[in-house]
């Protein structure tokens, strides 16, 4: 067993802003004594270029801990802003911080953003013409950019990490860094040689950050990465107070379909068929809903479903083709569409504030990718809503499903198997307990508790798996 590293909570720390009396921009100060000397970044300044009048809670710490420390990881709420805690030091300290993150999207959408604010920002990604890629690296290799965004594939690339070794690197960001760690819910292998990454380069500061990471997976992160076990941690609370959270039990077909259909007009505040007010603004968003379901073929069946009753909806999935993908992530992101029906492979860093509603046809594989998943929804700070509809046939189709494992034909770690199905529990546990407390009948709730510890049972003796060492416990 690793040593449990210690956690700083923001409260731990004393910092606050403070202006300067010709109110011009400071620099960050912890009590009375300056932070870094007078030619020190100007983050405050950063901030502002960058579009912020003021930091969110625990970003200015976070910063701080970063710059002081030089490592960080970091696991703060879905929407709470941990992109800025790379892009403002990175926008403020000379040379060109590289920022690891798991989704072409989720870049071009970041580079986007800092370009239009004059900072200089690319990504690499396999999708690009080779020519462009060249041309990216060449800019790169002359310390053109202040940002750098690579997917984890891009490290094993030797021209790439050539580069990283021959110009001024400040900073290292690791963006969704649970990704590294098997037991979290979304692991991506390539994200394993970021600990080669950061060898190379151990004079850049390392920054991890991640909304949902439990503490065997926080151990994780710092091992696979090769920090020691005493680098600072912030975990900030998740409580997301907008989000209203509900679970429903539905076995019949048509009336989860009534349920979801309910739920898509009273989140969006308008029927199938009616488009959002011509006047939506960045104020008065129009509001678009996100449906998770299972399988592939799942998404494709209900989007067909929504689409016939008038909604503008489109499925996504890892087996649509690239530009198909991209298509529905453009739609999704101008407003043209009102909900988008997915498997997990979408949303991860998706940044549109107004997504009213997440419902789950069926419970993901944890606590974890249930908060990451409904976390999408209101990251505005306006009301929002989270279905999850569970069903006693959820059991086998999670279980078929983890033996299936990543997608390669080797067979998933059985120790990895039993870890998932744990999880799951977990989560069917907290979702059963949640339904409950909704609806009030407990004769009917024990019942029901006895039901999924049959299935429960029955799925794991049906399996040639070893058996879970967990069993559901009665709701409370
Ligand atoms: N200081 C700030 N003031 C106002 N808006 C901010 C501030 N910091 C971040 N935001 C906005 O908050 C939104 C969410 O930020 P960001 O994408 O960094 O969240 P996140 O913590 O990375 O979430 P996720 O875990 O979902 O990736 C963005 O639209 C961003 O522009
Ligand atoms: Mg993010």
């Amino acid at each position: 067993m690793r040593a449990r590293t210690p956690t700083l909570s923001a409260r731990d720390l004393s910092w606050r802003p403070r202006a300067r009396r010709d109110g011009s921009a400071c620099r960050l100060r912890r009590g009375a004594s300056e932070l870094a000397p007078a030619d020190a970044p100007d983050f405050l300044g950063a901030l502002q270029r960058l579009g912020y009048h003021a930091f969110r809670p625990g970003q200015a710490e976070a910063i701080e801990v970063l710059m002081q420390r030089r490592r960080l990881l970091l696991v703060a709420p879905t929407g709470g802003g941990k992109s800025l805690t790379f892009q403002l030091p990175a926008s403020a300290l000379p040379g060109t911080t590289i920022v690891l993150s798991p989704l072409i999207a989720l870049m071009a959408d970041q580079v986007r953003a800092l370009e239009a604010r004059g900072v200089t920002a690319t990504f690499l990604a396999s999708t690009l013409p080779g020519p462009e890629i060249s041309a990216r690296l060449g800019a790169m290799a002359r310390g053109h950019y202040k940002l750098v965004y690579v997917a984890p594939e891009r490290l094993g690339a030797p021209a790439f990490r050539d580069i990283c070794r021959r110009i001024a690197v400040p900073l290292i960001a690791v963006d969704e860094a649970h990704c590294i760690s098997e037991w979290g819910h979304d692991f991506r292998p390539e994200y394993l040689q970021i600990g080669e990454l950061l060898a190379d380069l151990p004079r850049a500061r390392v920054l991890a950050c991640t909304a949902t990471a439990t503490p065997v997976v926080r151990d994780e992160i710092l091992s696979r990465l090769g920090l020691p076990a005493d680098t600072p941690q912030i975990v900030r609370g998740f409580a997301r107070p907008n989000l209203a959270l509900h679970v429903a039990e539905e076995e019949d077909r048509r009336s989860r379909e009534k349920l979801v259909d309910r739920t898509l007009e009273v989140a969006l505040g308008r029927g199938p068929g009616s488009r959002p007010p011509a006047h939506a603004s960045q104020d008065m968003p129009a509001g678009t809903a996100i449906v998770y379901a299972p399988t592939r073929k799942v998404t494709e069946q209900e989007s067909v479903r929504l689409v016939a009753r008038g909604w503008r909806a489109e499925a996504y999935h890892a087996g649509l083709e690239g530009p198909q993908r991209e298509k529905v992530q453009a739609r999704f992101s101008r407003g043209e569409l009102d909900v988008v029906v997915a498997t997990n492979a979408f949303g991860m860093g998706i940044d549109r504030g107004d997504v009213r509603a997440v419902i789950h046809l069926a419970p993901p594989g944890s606590i974890e990718a249930y908060y990451q998943e409904v976390g999408r929804a209101g990251r505005d700070g306006q009301d929002a809503m989270g279905l999850l509809l569970i069903a006693p046939g959820d059991l086998p189709l999670r279980r078929r499903l983890i033996e299936r494992g990543g997608g390669d034909d080797s067979p998933p770690d059985p120790a990895v198997v039993e870890h998932k199905w744990n999880t799951f529990l977990e989560l069917m546990r907290w979702a059963e307990g949640a339904r409950a407390a909704t609806t009030r009948s407990s004769a009917t709730s024990a019942t029901r508790a006895r039901r999924w510890a049959a299935a429960a049972a029955a799925t794991c003796a049906a399996s040639s798996r070893p058996t879970p060492t967990t069993t559901p416990r009665p709701p409370p």
